[in-house]
């Protein structure tokens, strides 16, 4: 057996993939993530990361086509979210949704690869209405149903169902950025434990449910969540270094910042500021992004730490008027395709994941008896 053992799994090798890489900045199927968030659509990227290459206007047509027409969940389902206690979080009713959506879909035990294709498609149509349909019922209002309108690209149908009120060109086109940004990232955990849950030959629906599970941790995707918590309780640009230093001088993490790969930083965030900022300016929100400037410089200063995507997105959707428990949902809207590619991959070639420990236990003894 190898003695190789590396803590957090950092540095290892534990599989191949032809979808991302962070090797040379971040690439979806070898395109630049700068490229991809200034010229094309989330969907567009979403059907890239999923068949492999870049729709073309009729195969874009389409794609929308099917979404909007799986753009609907069961009804069993909507009245199941009618009884889930308000004070459940969307990301634990959407990993709920995630599951329980198999129990609908007329291929959740097929793992060929044709079948989880179409299965990625329902769910990426279907967890925006789920989401959406949520927050209006938590809310007292009734859920809103997408429109079919050939024109509403998937974040403009989201807008929509969740304020029944058109959205501004500009916010549909920020949050197509945010998603494009979030929609895949090679081996990250969430992603990792559905390639595992499927090397099993499990299935596409436990896959995700796991996924989801997984990236509602505040050390991964539940951190621009809790990001916002920490910028809205600093307050204000003259609290911000005083706040770092005591933050780091308890040896607490500062949220959205840090990442196991980018130690320089993190290329979306770097995208994602500028977009921000430019929305915090129309929106009058300079305060909270003076804020948010110094504690980033106190950060570098004081330990080389960088933001990750989470630290802009959060303020973004904020400026927004998005609910912050709506903030990781919508990580999972955009990253349902990274992870539903990567179990394909994963089935397409699939050896079972089964790794070995060190074992730390009693030595060999015999029963007190
Ligand atoms: C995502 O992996 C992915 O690709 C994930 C993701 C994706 O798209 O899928 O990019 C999305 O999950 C982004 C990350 C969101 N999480 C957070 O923002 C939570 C705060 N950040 C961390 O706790 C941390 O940075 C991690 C979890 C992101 C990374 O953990 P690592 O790789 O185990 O960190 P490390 O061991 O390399 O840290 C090195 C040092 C340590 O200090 P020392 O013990 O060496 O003195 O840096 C410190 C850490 O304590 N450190 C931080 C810190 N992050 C690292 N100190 C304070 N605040 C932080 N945020």
């Amino acid at each position: 057996m190898s003695e190789t053992y590396s803590p957090g799994l950092a540095g290892v090798i534990a599989g191949e993939t032809a979808i991302s890489t962070v090797e040379t900045g971040l690439t979806y199927r070898g395109y630049a993530i700068e490229e991809l968030a200034e010229q094309s659509t989330y969907e567009e990227v979403a059907y890239l990361v999923l068949y492999g290459e870049l729709p073309t206007p009729g195969q874009a047509a389409e794609f929308r086509s099917r979404l909007g027409a799986e753009a609907n969940v069961p009804s069993e389902i909507i009245e199941t979210l009618r009884h889930i206690p308000a004070t459940a979080s969307t990301m634990d009713v959407l990993r709920s949704a995630a599951s329980l959506l198999a129990h609908w879909d007329p291929e959740t035990a097929d793992n060929s690869h044709d079948a989880s294709v179409r299965k990625t498609e329902r769910l990426l149509a279907k967890f925006p209405v789920i989401v959406a349909a949520r927050q209006r019922l938590k809310s007292g209002q009734e859920p809103v149903p997408a429109r079919r309108d050939p024109k509403l690209t998937l974040p403009a149908n989201f807008l929509w169902m969740l304020r029944g009120e058109q959205p501004s060109e500009r916010q549909v086109k920020a949050l197509d950025v945010s998603l494009i940004l979030y929609a895949e990232h090679e081996f990250n955990a969430s992603t990792f434990a559905a390639r595992c849950i499927c090397s099993t030959l499990s299935d596409l629906h436990s896959a995700i449910t796991g996924a989801i599970g997984t990236l509602k941790g505040p050390l991964h995707g539940g951190a621009n969540e809790r990001a916002l918590e920490v910028l809205l309780s600093v307050g204000s640009p003259e609290k911000a270094q005083a706040w770092v230093q005591g933050a780091f001088a308890r040896k607490e993490l500062l949220m959205g910042f840090g990442h196991r790969v980018y130690k320089h930083g993190d290329p979306r965030a770097v995208i994602l500021k500028r977009l921000t900022a430019a929305v915090a300016a129309e929106t009058g929100n300079q305060n909270l992004e003076q804020t948010a400037e110094v504690i980033e410089q106190t950060a570098w200063n004081l330990k080389k730490l960088a933001p990750n995507v989470d630290w802009p997105c959060a303020r973004l959707y904020h400026y927004f008027g998005l609910p912050m428990d709506l903030f990781t949902p919508l990580f999972v809207i955009a990253r349902v395709v990274g992870w539903s590619a990567h179990v394909i991959e994963q089935l397409d070639n699939n050896r079972i994941m089964r790794p070995r420990a060190i074992y730390t236990g009693p030595a060999l003894r015999k029963l007190p008896r």
